[in-house]
């Protein structure tokens, strides 16, 4: 069984993923990993990360060891990510990682962006998580807070909403709920409720086509 998971930045998606993996016994993949060690590696080599051969040449050296990396993690790279996947070289560099870890034997749960309408379209269940730009962006500021590290709230809004416009606006995969996925919107859930929420979705579908 494959689990997509889709949905913008700070929505809850990669906490209910993780959940979910664990929950069924699946493997789990955070795809945003990859496109955050691609524009990470450009970064630390002192690139841009919208120059598109930089960022081709570290997609195709990408290490999957690199990615408990705490780096990842952080702001930068998370704006750089943002940067190297609106290239569509970038995006068909990492494909195949993607559906190879996803053809894994016992299923696979993946959570990113373009998982039900690009990298696994035939998923038996795709969940689209979100939230309001105001929520995400409150979520984003406390986990910034528990960290240490200080932020300005208004900042912090504005990073937001300029990742989602390039993530939804970008020419190749675009950020887009698939024709098939279930939206879930998080704005109003916790983390309980959202994890309860999903269970009963994949326990529907599964029940409905006798899997
Ligand atoms: O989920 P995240 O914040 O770690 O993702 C970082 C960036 O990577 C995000 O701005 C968009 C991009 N991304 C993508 O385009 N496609 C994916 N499947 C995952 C992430």
């Amino acid at each position: 069984m494959i689990i997509a998971i889709d949905g913008p930045a700070a929505a809850g998606k990669g906490t209910l993923a993780r959940r979910l993996a664990s929950h069924l016994g699946l493997a789990y993949l955070d795809t945003g990993l990859l496109y955050r060690a691609v524009g990470l590696s450009v970064l630390e080599a002192g690139g841009d990360p919208e120059d598109a051969q930089m960022a081709l040449s570290a997609a195709e050296q990408l290490d999957p060891a690199r990615f408990g990396d705490p780096a990842l993690r952080g702001e930068a790279a998370g704006a750089a990510a943002s940067k190297v996947a609106a290239i569509g070289a970038v995006r068909a560099a990492l494909l195949a990682f993607q559906r190879r870890f996803a053809a894994t034997a016992a299923g696979a749960v993946l959570d990113g962006r373009d998982i039900g309408t690009v990298v696994c379209p035939d998923a038996e269940i795709k969940i689209f998580v979100t939230a309001s730009l105001e929520k995400r962006a409150e979520r984003r500021l406390k986990e910034l807070q528990a960290k240490g590290v200080s932020a300005i709230p208004e900042r912090v809004l504005a990073d937001m909403r300029e990742r989602d416009a390039r993530d939804s606006a970008r020419d190749v995969a675009p950020l887009v709920p698939a024709e098939d996925a279930i939206v879930l919107d998080t704005s109003s859930l916790d983390a309980d409720a959202v994890f309860n929420t999903a269970v009963a979705i994949i326990s529907e579908r599964r029940l409905a086509r006798g899997t």
